[in-house]
């Protein structure tokens, strides 16, 4: 089994360095705060002298300046560095450089699972970069999850990963609301997680309700077809939900955002398309 260097040992990081132990592999840990690596290195890792100790380093930290503070001027002469931190798509690229000026050459990635999911059924992440480079090391990578390579341009990982968080945060923040509406009525969480549950299923499923793939449908053919549900039934539909927050005494930022995007939709003057014309006022701010 091969070697590698865990660097930042977060609640990620150190999920992944265990998992990587598990799975067989000669692990070594570096953190910057150091007392992070004992629980890993009892569990057998090695303590790596810095940041850069290893030919494979597999880092997971707050953010990409973190990375650059990590590895300082370290060189990097034939280096792999796969780096599964957050950041921009334009920080990845530049990050991709400066590995590169140093001798080594940056994969980047996104992973789609929480703690608990790393190494488990389901879970997966993002890469890209030189896929060569990717492919010499998959079978390692795989301990984490599924290896999914979405392209050399290094922005493309963290991009494939905000797009999948961007539904996971909008639409559990539409579930808090949801939630707390119902609340006001008396609803317990508990009742309602049926009819949640239904929903996210639905939306992702081949029924009248996939609306995933009825939207992905609409727009590689570039036209919304409205004469069923119209966006301006839909506005009005959402005007009404934003007051029903309202006269519970709840709070309205998103669900308001939301209305001004379809009623701006609506405005432009495509209020009898579909929904999913609102990419068109998404596309052009
Ligand atoms: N947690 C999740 O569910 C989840 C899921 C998917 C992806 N992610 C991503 O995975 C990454 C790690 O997340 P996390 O939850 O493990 O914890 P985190 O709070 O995002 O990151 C903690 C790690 O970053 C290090 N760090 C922060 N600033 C640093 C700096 N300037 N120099 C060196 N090290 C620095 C910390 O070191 P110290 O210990 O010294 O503070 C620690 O090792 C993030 O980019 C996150 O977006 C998280």
């Amino acid at each position: 089994m091969s070697e590698l260097t865990v660097v930042g040992l977060g609640p990620m990081g150190s999920t992944m360095a265990e998992t990587f132990l598990a799975a067989g592999h000669r692990v070594a840990v570096w953190n910057r705060t150091e007392s992070k690596t004992g629980p890993l290195v009892a569990k057998g890792a090695r303590r790596a002298a810095t940041a850069a100790d290893g030919e494979l380093l597999v880092i997971s930290q707050i953010g990409y300046q973190a990375m650059y503070d990590s590895l300082g001027e370290a060189g990097l002469e034939g280096k792999v560095v796969v780096n599964l931190s957050s950041g921009t798509p334009d920080e990845l690229r530049e990050a991709a450089g400066w590995v590169a000026e140093r001798g080594g050459t940056l994969i980047t990635a996104g992973i789609m699972v929480p703690p608990p999911g790393i190494g488990k059924p389901g879970a997966y992440t993002f890469y890209s970069g030189p896929e060569e480079v990717l492919d010499r090391h998959a079978a390692t990578l795989r301990a984490l999850g599924e290896v999914t390579y979405v392209g050399e341009d290094h922005g493309l990982a963290m991009m494939y990963y905000q797009s999948q968080l961007l539904i996971f945060w909008s639409s559990l923040t539409s579930y808090m609301h949801a939630t707390a509406l119902l609340g006001t009525a008396g609803v317990a969480p508990k009742d309602f997680l049926p009819f949640a549950s239904g929903i996210f299923t639905q939306l992702g499923g081949d029924g009248p309700m996939g609306y995933a793939k009825i939207l992905a449908d609409s727009f590689e053919a570039g036209v919304y077809p409205g004469e069923q549900n119209s966006l301006h039934m839909q506005a009005v539909g959402l005007g009404h939900a934003v007051e029903a927050l309202e006269q519970a005494g709840l709070e309205t930022t998103v669900p308001k955002a939301l209305a001004r995007l379809f009623e701006r939709a609506d405005a432009e003057g495509r209020g009898e398309e579909g929904l999913g014309t609102v990419i068109e006022s998404i596309r052009k701010p």
